[in-house]
């Protein structure tokens, strides 16, 4: 990491993060005390096995999960202190998801997709013209210019992804949350989508917190935690 990046703020912290979830009668702990800190600016990969934990704690990072106990602070505050609307509200206004199902809606346009996160604005109608060149330049920027009118359907696994990757940027989201987001692909179509990420998010400042499987992937970021058993593996 670099010094620059060691002096700048931290803008998301997880204090203690304990998740349990009930299945029949028992109480399974899967997150079992888990810190962090990301600074405003740094790429930080989490990996390990699968069931660790990885994608619950990325949810609860991500304001999208309740921890069972712990904190969440994103510039200081409590996310779940915050009433619904107000965390419906952080989370299209400050973050960006890429998960590896696309969760594109399949009625709209791609434009339509891409467009999604700031359509609650208040200022939407007035902006509307402003928001559609931002898409025009964010399809451009993943490779998807001519494709804007089509239907999720008629895209390729990798183009899907692409979309919904300029749709987590739409929103010029602060922290980027990113879930295996070449899971599914081939290997060239995950690099090109991994180039655009973090183009887009690293060469902009835009923090990044990407789960994967990969090694490369991960030494492409500042730093790499790793999870084992619902905890930070110290090694
Ligand atoms: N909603 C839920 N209800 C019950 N158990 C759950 C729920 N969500 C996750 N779990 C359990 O929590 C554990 C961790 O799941 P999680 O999805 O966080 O793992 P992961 O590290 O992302 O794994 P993978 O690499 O396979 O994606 C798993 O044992 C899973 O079955
Ligand atoms: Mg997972």
């Amino acid at each position: 990491m670099s010094s620059s990046m060691e002096q700048s703020e931290v803008i998301i912290e997880a204090r203690d993060i304990h998740r349990e979830f009930s299945l029949l009668r028992n109480r399974v702990p899967v997150l079992r005390g888990v810190d962090l800190q990301v600074r405003k600016g740094e790429a930080i990969s989490i990996m390990g096995a699968s069931g660790a934990g990885k994608s619950t704690f990325l949810h609860i990072l991500g304001g999208l999960d309740r921890p069972t106990s712990g904190h969440v602070l994103f510039r200081g505050r409590d996310v779940y202190d915050l009433s619904a609307a107000r965390r419906t509200e952080l989370r299209a206004d400050s973050f960006g998801f890429v998960f590896q199902a696309y969760h594109l809606l399949p009625e709209l346009t791609i434009e339509e997709n891409v467009l999604l996160p700031v359509m609650r604005r208040l200022n939407w109608i007035h902006q509307a013209g402003r928001y559609r060149e931002r898409a025009k330049e964010l399809l451009d920027q993943v490779g998807l210019g001519e494709r804007g009118q089509h239907r999720p359907m008629e895209l390729s696994g990798g183009e899907q992804q692409r979309a919904a990757l300029a749709r987590a940027l739409m929103s010029d989201p602060e922290v980027v949350f990113a879930d295996e987001p070449t899971g599914n692909l081939d290997s060239q179509t995950g690099e090109l989508v991994l180039r655009h990420l973090f183009a887009l998010t690293q060469d902009q400042g835009h923090t990044l917190v990407l789960v994967t499987h990969n090694e490369q992937v991960a030494e492409r970021c500042d730093r790499t935690i790793h999870m084992k058993d619902g905890k930070i593996d110290q090694v």
